[in-house]
């Protein structure tokens, strides 16, 4: 039998003993094309580089994790969480490393590509048929509690009121951004739904006495910051119901970007930088835009939370942008070219 240990590089110090290590440290990068115009130092942090594909990787991880540490949760403990998008992904994934089992609930609409990347990962998927009241997220909230109520050790970790969804924020993409600036940012955009990205920024730049501006970039439609409900079809930002972390929450500045301004964005990226992004940080590069003559001079973050690859079959298909968000190429290629956001 082969010793493992013996194996070249096997035993090397700094590499990486399993996925769970692959999880943060993802590059930084300059995008000296998108904006047009070189008095604007911007930099984005590319957190599709994570193994899962996500941001959310960071909170998936330390959530379940800390429940670990804390004795909340055993190996034999079942989670459940309501997921049809990159939470659930990280989760699964993070779950499937530590061998414990998880069932996302999901509903009609959940994305078909993200569904099969849980269930490949071993995530046992509980899908929702019916809405409740007329809403899915009510019926999907209403499962998983029926769920935990009739599964034996089953424990809901639930994103949206965790403390360690913004605590892994706070060690997380900010302190890379950070170190690899020397503490040099004027501004950080951070596009929002759980809010948990943008307060850790917030909370880690403060703790350190930076006074880096956190701007976070909702959706038309979002309810979050006092904000009134809408139809919304890009997945990661915004919400429809406030949850219970984004109460009192102040950031320097919040902007709203539309659904087909994160098209536009996504589609800008592609053409001037050969990137692939998705359509929450669409959003963030617009907003940037939209804000870029106050921003002169300025050294500016963003945080980009995944990849073009999971939107081939709506941000960046014409037809479901033309039936879904009632918008024409023609008019994607003005506001891809426009001057004024
Ligand atoms: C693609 C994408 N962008 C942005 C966000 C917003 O992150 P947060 O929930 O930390 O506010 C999410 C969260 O799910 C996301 O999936």
């Amino acid at each position: 039998m082969v010793d493992a240990s013996r194996l070249p590089g096997a035993t090397a110090a700094g590499l990486p003993a399993g996925v769970a290590d692959l999880i943060g440290h993802t590059p930084l990068m300059r995008l000296s094309r998108y904006l047009g115009r070189d008095d604007i130092a911007l930099y984005a942090k590319l957190e599709a580089f994570n193994p899962g594909g996500s941001a959310k990787d960071r909170p998936a991880r330390h959530m379940v994790e800390q429940a670990l540490v804390r004795g909340d949760i055993t190996r034999d403990s079942t989670l459940v969480e309501s997921s049809s998008g990159n939470m659930g992904i990280g989760l699964a994934q993070i779950c499937r490393y530590h061998g414990i089992a998880l069932i996302c609930v999901v509903d009609v609409n959940a994305q078909a590509q993200n569904v099969a990347i849980m269930a490949a990962l071993g995530a046992r998927i509980h899908r929702v048929t019916e809405p409740l009241h007329g809403d899915f997220l009510a019926a999907r909230m209403a499962a998983v509690e029926q769920i935990v109520a009739a599964t034996p050790g089953a424990v809901w970790l639930n994103q949206y009121i965790n403390r360690d969804n913004p605590g892994a924020h706070a060690i997380g993409a900010i302190a890379e951004i950070d170190a690899a600036l020397d503490g040099a940012l004027d501004t950080l955009f951070v596009a929002t739904s759980s809010t948990g990205t943008a307060q850790g920024c917030r909370d880690y730049l403060a703790e350190r006495g930076r006074s880096t501006r956190v701007i976070v970039v909702d959706a038309v439609g979002s309810t979050l910051f006092g904000g009134r409900a809408g139809k919304r079809f890009i997945p990661g930002m915004g919400a429809g119901r406030e949850p219970g972390l984004a109460r009192g929450q102040v950031f320097s500045r919040v902007v709203r970007v539309g659904d087909a301004r994160c098209v536009a964005g996504c589609r800008r990226a592609a053409e001037r930088e050969a990137l692939l992004v998705g359509g929450s940080a669409g959003g963030v590069l617009e907003a940037v835009r939209g804000m870029a003559n106050e921003l002169a001079g300025q050294r500016v973050g963003v945080i980009l939370h995944d990849s073009g690859t999971r939107y081939l079959d709506t941000i960046f298909d014409d037809g479901w942008v033309a039936d879904t968000l009632g918008v024409s190429p023609e008019q994607i290629r003005a506001m891809i070219d426009d001057v004024h956001v």
